[in-house]
């Protein structure tokens, strides 16, 4: 049996934007109760279009933002009701990498400096945090001569290598990974991946890795996550999802992605309508009606649920409610 390394149980996270129509209070509902389970060990990939709420789930989980309403259940302990020490321990056994390598270093410290400062927070000693430094930037494969560089001074994608070494001084079980290699060239993007594949396998880490490209997605994932306007509407196994996309916004994205479908040249194929909403003013129902071939009356009215399908796949569409293994 799996174990569970993260549960989020109906996770909502809405930002107040002021007044909407009659003045009432609105609000973009950017994580709107969202339930999924990440296993010990496993690579987690959440897709879907800019905006749709994927950095905010992030922060939510690492408690960067306040949550509204639901849980966050790290090694079965309810975050909510977290001890000092539980909260203590979930922030060394959960780091983060974000996009941008300016937003994870500081242009005024050395890597060496960048990479002790959380020991250093946590009372290690200045010589331990200084060898965990040196050991850290061994596992990116980065040489000890860069210690005293400073991040000016460094590519992006070694950039990018310091600020994944940054994250594993803490000896962390689980690794969130914001779009870790977007911001670079598509060279250097096949080494940082190889890279975090390599680490998972011998530091033996859970990942969630956030990005709207597919084919990272479908290179390194285990379960691919689909995100569309603030709700999960699918979450399966990455051959299920990509062979056999079953929400319709999958089905969309999968379409809509070249490199999945290089023999599709010339084909005609499902084309998504439409622009990708606003979480501002959602449609009631279904938040993918207004583009969706297949809605129908009760997607227009009614929000959909999540289905399970098989064991690890789970659908939130009611053309998908046949095939509950729930039922
Ligand atoms: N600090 C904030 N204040 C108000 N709204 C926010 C804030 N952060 C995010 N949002 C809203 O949440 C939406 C989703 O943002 P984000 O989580 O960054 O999406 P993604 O990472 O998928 O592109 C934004 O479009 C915005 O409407
Ligand atoms: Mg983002």
């Amino acid at each position: 049996m799996a174990e569970a390394a993260i549960e989020l149980r109906n996770l909502k996270k809405y930002f107040n934007v002021g007044k909407g129509p009659g003045g009432a209070k609105a609000y973009a509902k950017a994580v709107d109760d969202i339930t999924l389970t990440i296993n010990k060990g496993e690579v987690v990939g959440l897709v879907g279009e800019s905006g749709s709420g994927k950095t905010t789930l992030a922060r939510v989980i690492l408690r960067l933002t306040s949550i509204t309403g639901g849980q966050v259940i790290f090694n079965g302990v309810d975050l909510a009701k977290a001890s000092r020490d539980d909260m203590k321990k979930m922030r060394t056994d959960v780091s983060v990498v974000f996009q941008d390598p300016a937003s994870n270093l500081n242009p005024r410290e050395t890597v060496m400096s960048s990479i002790m400062r959380p020991l250093v927070l946590h009372g290690t000693s200045k010589a331990e945090a200084k060898q965990k430094a040196i050991d850290a930037l061994g596992l990116v494969k980065m040489d000890t001569r860069y210690l005293y560089s400073y991040p000016h001074q460094l590519s992006g994608g070694q950039l990018q290598r310091i600020a994944i070494a940054r994250a594993l001084v803490m000896n962390p079980k689980v690794m969130i990974l914001d779009e870790p290699t977007s911001a670079l060239d598509i060279s250097v993007q096949a080494q940082i991946l190889n890279l975090l594949l390599d680490l998972q396998e011998s530091l033996k880490l859970t990942y969630l890795v956030i990005t709207h490209d597919l084919n990272v997605i479908r290179y390194i994932s285990d379960r691919i996550a689909v995100m569309y306007l603030g709700r999960l509407v699918e979450y399966g196994p990455t051959e299920e999802v990509i062979g056999n996309p079953r929400h319709p916004y999958t089905k969309g994205l999968m379409a809509a992605s070249p490199i999945l479908n290089p023999h599709d040249r010339g084909k005609e194929k499902y084309m998504m309508e439409g622009e990708p909403g606003s979480l501002i003013n959602l449609p009631t129902g279904c938040h993918f009606n207004p583009r969706c071939p297949y809605a129908t009356d009760r997607c227009r009215s009614e929000l959909p649920q999540d289905v399970r399908i098989s064991p690890l796949h789970q659908v939130a569409c009611f053309l998908q409610e046949e095939f509950s293994i729930d039922k």
